[in-house]
């Protein structure tokens, strides 16, 4: 019987890790959960006998797999699959897959959430400003922006959105005014929040080169990931510019001289939690356990991605 193991450093909720559970042995499978692990070795001890593998942001590399002979498919119950080898996947014959759009409106919300929380000075009980009225860029315009850009409508928000993948016509239909540079969407945004996936064509990209771009109010908004960042233009930035604000759910490695220098001027999530609601966790779990099942009953690879 194949095995299908769940192994997530941060955990599910658990309603949705019962939902997981219930697709698996309903389809006539196993079902192995790895939680809250703390060494690889734990994952390896896991993993070895299985033919199913769902993850989080958990890395998933060649000596994961290497240790896993049976191992058929992994899904990153989520967007962004960085922390997956897919060469070493590929070598192996292991089909990768995500689950695109299933976690997207809880990252919108706390995206919305951070630039409401900063705009109103932590809720310290001192005067701030509102959303209303400001301009935000979203840099790229896949789910999680498009959730973002139907809330920021309800606030009264400007948005402006650059996708080089997408049509004018499609960033339309989402609510968002087409740009056609990064520069172009800088400069006409207070807001600009980001949206891009960590590849190396973007690694370090966000610089202060761009930065420097955005009009008074800048404030720079990352749900995505760290690496897009240049850290010593966040930096730069903060030195240079006393309106900048940086908000971020996944610290930067400089935090701590961020936070010795700048303060009242960033917010950082302790923990990366833009995915962290049980909606979202009970849709992106559910949607990987189906894809497994479907994987192993008919061998179509639903959002494969190596
Ligand atoms: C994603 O890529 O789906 C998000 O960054 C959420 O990641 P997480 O499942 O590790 O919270």
């Amino acid at each position: 019987m194949k095995t299908i193991l769940v192994a997530t450093k941060k955990p599910f909720a658990p309603v949705a890790v019962e939902g997981i559970k219930k697709i698996a042995e309903e389809a006539g499978y196993n079902f192995k959960l790895l939680e809250k692990y703390e060494t690889e070795d734990e994952l390896k001890e896991a993993v070895k006998d299985a033919n199913a593998l769902i993850v989080r942001s958990d890395k998933i590399h060649a000596g994961i797999m290497e240790v896993a002979p049976n191992l058929e498919v992994i899904v990153r119950a989520g967007a962004g699959y960085d922390n997956i080898d897919l060469d070493a996947a590929r070598e192996r014959n292991i089909v990768v897959m995500n689950t695109p759009g299933q976690n997207a409106n809880a990252v919108a919300e706390l995206v919305i959430g951070m630039m409401i929380y900063y705009a109103r000075n932590f809720f310290n009980g001192k005067p701030g400003t509102e959303l209303m009225g400001k301009t935000l860029g979203l840099h790229a315009f896949g789910n999680v922006a498009r959730n973002v850009a139907r809330i920021a409508k309800g606030i009264g928000m400007k948005m402006y959105a650059y996708d080089p993948f997408l049509t004018d016509e499609q960033i339309k239909e989402g609510g968002a005014e087409p740009v056609h540079s990064v520069e172009e969407l800088y400069s006409k945004s207070q807001y600009v929040s980001l949206h891009i996936p960590a590849i190396k064509e973007t690694i370090k990209s966000i610089n202060y080169d761009l930065l420097k771009l955005m009009p008074e109010g800048a404030t720079l908004v990352n749900a995505a990931r760290k690496e897009v960042i240049d850290e010593d233009g966040i930096v730069k930035m903060f030195e240079e510019r006393p309106d900048f604000a940086y908000l971020s759910d996944i610290a930067p490695d400089n935090k701590d001289l961020i936070a010795e220098r700048f303060e009242g001027r960033y917010y950082f999530t302790p923990k990366k939690m833009g995915a962290q609601t049980a909606e979202a966790n009970i849709n992106a779990g559910l949607a990987a356990a189906r894809q497994i099942v479907e994987f192993f009953k008919t061998g179509e690879a639903k959002f494969k991605v190596n």
